[in-house]
């Protein structure tokens, strides 16, 4: 019996030893994989393309971009904004993201080489300092002064339905953008203001940051949602800037108290109820009536044999 719990013990120990050991190595890719050259030039529609993919398929595990929220496995899936990810060649990026590795899937055969490509497109674009290449349309913009400490503005793009908010510091006519602030940004709701991002994010080097709408978010009837930004964390005042625009969902309110229904006011209480109810107080009042009546006659009948 004993002699069993060591057997299952030195199982479990050896068992694991492999990959504890394997864990912990480098992930090297052979020199001539790595020396693959990308293809695909970095282009919005790239980087567009590789950020949706991302989001789709790599956000699960590796969280987002910058915030090191990934999930806490060992070993970890390393934030694609740190050196562990941008110190790898284009080529070995394709090989891992090919491969897999432990718990990092092989996408070799799941997602195509030109979308790999974008992705890495997009990762590269993330590389601290850069400035985020997505900035294509600009429908709406709106800036708002702040006695000349910091602005915000937002500025949206639509292909992939993305805030962006830009914060500056307007010194002799020129907008410095401030890094290292931290914006929050909210839909205007009834009660509680919604968080579009749950912690608030750090500006970069252009003092941007992005948000992704989310594409279910209901908005009023024509679908216009009223977003605010707040400067979070860095100014000790508070900076906010609004904005409205149109990528909620179209939603239009009615009023619980305009339809029929059991908790409403007498006359709009269900049919059904109306009915049962009157019909059951006319049937007892007008049986009531019946028998006076039927007793009147009673009289009628006794004062005429009388006679
Ligand atoms: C199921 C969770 C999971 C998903 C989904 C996932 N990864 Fe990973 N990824 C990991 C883990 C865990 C590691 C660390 C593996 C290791 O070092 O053994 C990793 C490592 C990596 C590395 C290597 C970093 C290094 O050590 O150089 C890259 C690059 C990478 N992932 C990119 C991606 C991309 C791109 C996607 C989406 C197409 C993706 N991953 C999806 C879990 C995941």
């Amino acid at each position: 019996m004993n002699r069993h719990i060591y057997l299952i013990f030195a199982l479990i120990f050896f068992g694991c030893l492999p990959v504890l050991t394997y864990s912990q190595a480098v992930w090297t890719v052979s020199s001539a994989d790595a020396a693959k050259k990308n293809p695909v030039p970095a282009n919005d529609k790239s980087v567009n393309s590789g950020k949706s993919l991302y989001n789709a398929q790599c956000k699960s595990c590796h969280g987002d971009p910058g915030k090191g929220n990934g999930l806490p496995l060992v070993p970890k899936p390393q934030d694609p904004t740190s050196d562990i990810i941008q110190k790898n060649s284009d080529g070995a990026l394709l090989y891992k993201i090919s491969n897999g590795r432990g718990a990092m899937p092989r996408f070799k055969d799941v997602i195509k080489d030109e979308d790999k490509w974008n992705i890495i497109n997009y990762i590269r674009s993330l590389k601290k300092g850069k400035t985020a290449s997505s900035e294509t349309s600009v429908p709406d913009a709106i800036i708002q002064s702040f006695e000349g400490k910091v602005e915000l503005a937002f500025r949206f793009v639509d292909s992939t339905k993305t805030i962006i908010v830009k914060a500056v510091n307007p010194k002799e006519g020129v907008l410095i953008p401030v890094p290292g602030l931290g914006i929050t940004v909210f839909a205007k709701r009834y009660f509680r203001d919604l968080k579009l991002n749950a912690d608030a994010l750090i500006t970069n080097a252009d003092g941007e940051v992005e948000v992704d709408f989310p594409g279910s978010l209901p908005g009023d009837s024509i679908g216009n949602v009223l977003l605010l930004a707040r400067v979070t964390e860095g100014v000790s005042d508070s900076v906010a800037v609004s904005a409205q625009i149109g990528w909620g969902k179209p939603f239009v309110y009615i009023n619980p108290r305009s339809e029929r229904s059991l908790w409403n006011s007498t006359w709009m209480a269900p049919w059904w109820l109306l009915l049962s109810y009157f019909g059951v107080v006319i049937g007892v009042w007008g049986t009531i009536f019946y028998i006076v009546l039927e007793v009147g006659k009673l009289k009628k009948i006794g004062s005429q044999q009388a006679s």
